[in-house]
């Protein structure tokens, strides 16, 4: 895994976007697996500005979301799709069709979750996948425990992870217990991998991943094995870390 250090939350934003433009440029009909959470938003912020300022297309560029919360259609303000349309997809040229999530309320979520494997492997996989980490280790929604093999799948929150993400919300009662998400081997089959990491609070989540063991019981320890990862983290996240 490459590991590029930025010095704080705004410059891993720039690196990141800097990266992803790159990508755009060199490939315009690229497929862009893409993340929520906080960490991505100063990128999303970014990839907007160099839109704006230096008409960067995405007309051509296909996008696969990680995860969405079960229950959520996308006109709820709290779902991913909201999220995404919000702080990136209508303030850029992307045709609305090229855009996927997964349902997070659709009748058969079994079938939704064959049909969202089937709908990427159709596009050709994912060249790059953009991606969070939880503090517990999680990418996507795949929480401790997963099993490397899972694909897209439906899963139950950790109580960490509706607590973390709580913040979104106006009450944590409102924290749907649910989630559909692309499983590890789904993510695992990116072509490439972009990981974001920022802040103190995911220093213990970073050391573990570059320290410890590949095991399911850290999710994003399975990133080890990837031959094409790259990781732009902050000086709080790196702090004290065994940069390998
Ligand atoms: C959320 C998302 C993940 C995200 C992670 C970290 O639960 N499902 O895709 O990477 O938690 O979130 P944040 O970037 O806000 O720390």
């Amino acid at each position: 895994m490459r590991i590029i250090q930025a010095n704080d939350y705004e410059h891993m934003s720039e690196l990141a976007a800097n990266y992803l433009i790159d990508k755009v440029q060199t490939n315009p009909a690229i497929v862009l697996g893409l993340a929520t959470g906080g960490t991505p938003l100063g990128t999303y912020k970014r990839l907007i500005k160099d839109y704006e300022q230096n008409g960067t297309s995405y007309k051509k560029v296909t996008t696969y979301n990680l995860d969405e919360y079960v229950g959520f259609s996308p006109e709820n303000p709290n779902s991913y799709h909201a999220f995404m349309y919000d702080n990136l997809f209508e303030k850029i040229d992307i045709p609305p069709t090229n855009i996927h999530l997964p349902s997070g309320t659709a009748l058969d979520l079994v079938e939704e979750c064959k049909g969202y494997e089937e709908r990427i492997e159709e596009a050709g996989g994912i060249d790059v996948q953009l991606l969070g980490m939880g503090s517990n280790g999680h990418i996507g929604f795949n929480e401790p425990g997963t099993s490397f093999q899972a694909t897209t799948h439906i899963v139950e929150l950790a109580q960490s992870t509706r607590e973390a993400n709580a913040r979104f919300f106006d009450d944590i009662k409102e924290v749907p217990y649910q989630a559909i998400t692309m499983g590890i081997a789904t993510i695992m089959k990116s072509k490439e991998i972009l990981l974001l990491v920022s802040g103190e609070s995911k220093n213990d989540a970073m050391k573990k991943l570059m320290e410890g063991e590949v095991d399911e019981s850290f999710p994003a320890s399975v990133l080890n094995k990837h031959s094409h990862v790259t990781i732009i983290a902050d000086k709080e996240a790196l702090s004290g870390v065994n940069v390998r």
